[in-house]
């Protein structure tokens, strides 16, 4: 009898499971430190830390505290912080001209992060949401979100952040054109070295509740933003979003939410093998915080599991309010 040819069979996938040792062997993707890039909340004021209450762990720190913040993530090998302004609704306007402001908060936290920490990646949101009396993205006019108004502006913001110091631009407004219009403007401006870290496939989800109550646009928003953001039915568009995008010269394109839209990454990153990221979003967040504080889940391993899912979809990084705690467990 051929001895290869046992009663049993001849491939058992347990046995590359056997000990830790022989699964690290075999495994296929790993989480780094340098793939997180951590969203922090940016606001008024001085000496400000107040906690967001639907994502409990995360704060509005005014930009001496997001100093702070930056130097946390120094220490944890963070490489990458992406700026989000919170703007009560006496700072929100019709024209939104708080959005392209030289020291706006946003701004104001750019600069002193690159002068203490020259070394850490810091990424910008181009949007008028957090700047508009009416929580849009863009500007509205009869009740219809305009376009090319919008991306006029969105360049006069993108242009307001490179001058700050921005290394990475995220214009996550999903306007038509303005990926071509803001590259444009920074190649004519001397900035050039800027990237841009379009979000491409952008849905209209219900995931984002907890980062509009963060930012302050909850009560602000009319309406909702299924006009410009993506259905969650779709996935073909988001390829075409992604092409789109990278030949307006996109250096890198994110998929928003991530987990409920892994099938996205994946296929995104298949189809262009482009720098690919995800955002783990408010919603994500706050529901894996809830049922670890109701002791139905563990906290630490949903956590390290949803992030190295990422991963094996495909993407180079995940935008994360998991960042920190996620690095300290890296770190050992
Ligand atoms: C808005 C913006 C949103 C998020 C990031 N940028 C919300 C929205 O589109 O309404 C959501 C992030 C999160 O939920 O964590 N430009």
């Amino acid at each position: 009898m051929n001895p290869v040819q046992a009663p049993y069979p001849a491939t058992r996938l347990r046995r590359t499971r056997v000990t830790p040792a022989v699964r690290a062997l075999v495994r296929e993707n790993a989480l780094e430190v340098g793939d997180l890039i951590w969203p922090v909340f940016v606001r008024s004021g001085e000496g400000i830390e107040e906690p967001v209450p639907s994502m409990p762990g995360v704060m509005r720190r005014s930009v001496d505290k997001i100093v702070d913040a930056a130097a946390e993530a120094d220490a944890l090998g963070i490489g990458a912080m992406c700026i989000f302004p919170y703007t009560g609704i006496e700072e929100r306007t019709e024209d939104c001209a708080g959005a392209w402001a030289p020291d706006n908060h946003a701004n104001r936290a750019i600069s002193a992060i690159k002068d203490r920490f020259p070394h850490i990646a810091v990424m910008s949101d181009v949007a008028l949401d957090t700047y508009n009396i009416n929580g849009h993205d863009g500007f509205v006019e009869d009740g219809i979100i305009v376009n090319d108004r919008t991306v006029e502006a969105l360049v006069k913001m993108s242009l307001s952040q490179a001058v700050a110091g921005v290394d990475i631009i995220g214009p996550s407004d999903m306007m038509d054109g303005r990926i071509a219009a803001i590259r444009g403007a920074l190649e004519a401006q001397g900035h050039s070295d800027v990237m841009i870290l379009s979000y491409a496939a952008k849905y209209a989800s219900a995931f984002y509740g907890p980062f509009r109550d963060a930012v302050g646009a909850s009560g602000a928003l009319t309406g909702d933003k299924k006009t410009y953001q993506m259905d969650p039915a779709n996935s073909d568009e988001a390829l075409r979003l992604v092409a789109r995008d990278l030949s307006e010269g996109a250096d890198m394109v994110m998929v928003k939410p991530g987990q409920p839209y892994l099938d996205i990454c994946r296929r995104v990153k298949d189809a262009f093998g482009a720098p690919t990221f995800a955002y783990q979003v408010s919603g994500e967040y706050a529901m894996v915080k809830a049922a670890a504080q109701n002791g139905w889940i563990d906290e630490e391993r949903v956590m390290m599991e949803s992030l190295m899912a990422f991963k094996r979809a495909g993407c180079d990084g995940i935008l994360t309010y998991f960042a920190p705690a996620a690095a300290r467990l890296l770190q050992g």
